[in-house]
């Protein structure tokens, strides 16, 4: 049988590590997807430009639309990141009955239903591994591996930029811009770094990965999205002599009365193996009502590892690529006509645990004054660090854990602990996770 025909639309990181597994690997792809694999033509926005890959054979021009319309093409692989043109030229390419495989997760995020559906009514496949937590196969696990379990929450770090500045952070004291420039030099970062910082990102893939394990539409716009600007190395401190680590959560959760699509700095206990996930790498933490707890841990981005997800859905796809549509996995795990409309909850109805900071006056009364407000409002205090008066200063750090409780509520309590005369500014709030087997 003639090998299938994959046209690239860029020719970048992960464009070349593609191109690189997919020559070194050929022999062993070939016996999996039963036909072999190549790449016989890339568009780029710059064909002068070097790449770091070996391109013989491969046909490179600036000419993306072209790719997408060339018959002799079958499977088009989007790698240009970014909603424009990419959505353009997938939506041309489904037009024209080829498959494709993209790492594009702001696309499928954004715009995935409508790509999705023009997919399904065409008969072609749109397979997207690679967009949510690089080399990991974490689509895969939830879409068919969990597929006999009623999935009651995820958690994930999934933006490994934001988990390589926070562990630098604690554990080299290092300056978040001279960390994020080094996240950047290695090309984990985005190409505008405040997708990684904001927590953007994380959302795109928080979006997708909920879609997925509840069968729910695509909402990337009812994500709550927290980047990791505002921590401070304090906070990162003080959470560790309390047994906690910080880390840039994303976290869905199926409640009685809906779902929580949530993306923010989480304290973790310092036990969990997620919480010891450092530096650039990911961690999804996916709880089925039947296997229980599930852990899956991976490089979240770089050339091979992303690679190894395009693969692999390149071998899905050839695999496929004669079964009857009506037989395929379904893009969102969930058959296309029964994916539920459980309402994704505002982030006041949310329930979580928290860590408070706030600068008090250092002198009788001013801690109950703080319990009195949090009593009043039903909210229990799991524990309390006051730290001694910095050398000249009348203020002094007074930090809290909380159970759990509605967001809404601790808004109201924290807005009247903000009025007390003796708490000077605002108290820094961060969300608290146990992530045990009870769902909290
Ligand atoms: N910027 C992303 C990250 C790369 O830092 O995780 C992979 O999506």
């Amino acid at each position: 049988m003639r090998p299938v025909r994959v046209g690239l639309l860029g020719l970048g990181t992960v464009g070349c590590g593609t191109v690189t597994v997919l020559r070194r690997n050929a022999d062993e792809i070939a016996r999996r997807a039963g036909r072999a694999i190549e790449v016989v033509r890339a568009a780029v926005r710059d064909p002068a430009r070097p790449r770091p890959c070996v391109t013989e054979g491969i046909s490179v021009d600036g000419d993306a639309r072209a790719l997408v319309e060339d018959p002799a093409i079958d499977v088009v692989v989007e790698l240009i990141g970014g909603t424009d043109p990419a959505r353009e030229l997938v939506l041309a390419a489904i037009e024209r009955g080829k498959h494709v495989v993209t790492a594009n997760k702001a696309l499928i995020a954004l715009h995935g239903n409508e790509v999705f559906e023009a997919a399904q009514r065409r008969g072609v496949m749109v397979a997207f591994e690679a967009a949510v937590a690089g080399g990991i196969p974490i689509i895969k696990a939830l879409r068919e591996g969990l597929a006999g379990n009623r999935i009651l929450w995820v958690a994930g770090i999934i933006n490994g930029t934001s988990n390589f500045i926070l562990t630098e952070m604690r554990d080299a004291g290092r300056e978040f811009a001279d960390v994020l420039a080094e996240a950047q030099a290695r090309g984990y970062a985005e190409a505008d770094p405040t997708f990684d910082v904001e927590g953007i990102d994380a959302a795109h893939k928080l979006t997708i990965l909920a879609s997925i394990a509840f069968g729910i539409p695509l909402q990337f716009e009812r994500v709550y999205t927290e980047g990791i600007g505002r921590l401070t190395a304090e906070d990162v401190a003080y959470a560790g002599e309390l047994g906690y680590r910080v880390k840039h959560l994303g976290i869905a959760r199926r409640t009685e009365e809906g779902v929580e699509l949530r993306v923010h700095p989480t304290l973790i206990p310092e036990r969990r193996l997620i919480a010891n996930v450092d530096g650039v790498m990911n961690a999804v933490l996916v709880m089925g009502d039947a296997v229980g707890p599930t852990l899956y841990y991976g490089a979240g981005a770089g050339a091979e590892p992303t690679a190894s997800a395009v693969v692999a859905d390149l071998v899905d796809v050839v695999r496929t690529m004669t079964a009857d549509p009506g037989n395929r996995v379904p893009h969102l795990a969930f058959q296309p006509d029964a994916l539920a409309d459980h309402p994704v909850l505002p982030m006041e109805a949310v329930e979580t645990a928290y860590y408070l900071r706030m600068e008090v006056e250092d002198r009788p009364g001013v801690l109950a004054e703080v319990a009195r407000i949090l009593g009043e409002r039903g909210i229990s205090i799991e524990a309390v660090i006051q730290k001694e008066p910095r050398a000249g200063e009348t203020h002094v750090p007074l930090i809290l854990l909380t159970h759990r409780v509605r967001e809404g509520r601790m808004n109201e309590a924290l807005a009247a602990i903000e009025a007390l005369p003796p708490v000077r500014g605002s108290v820094t709030r961060i969300r608290l996770e146990t992530l045990d087997a009870g769902g909290q």
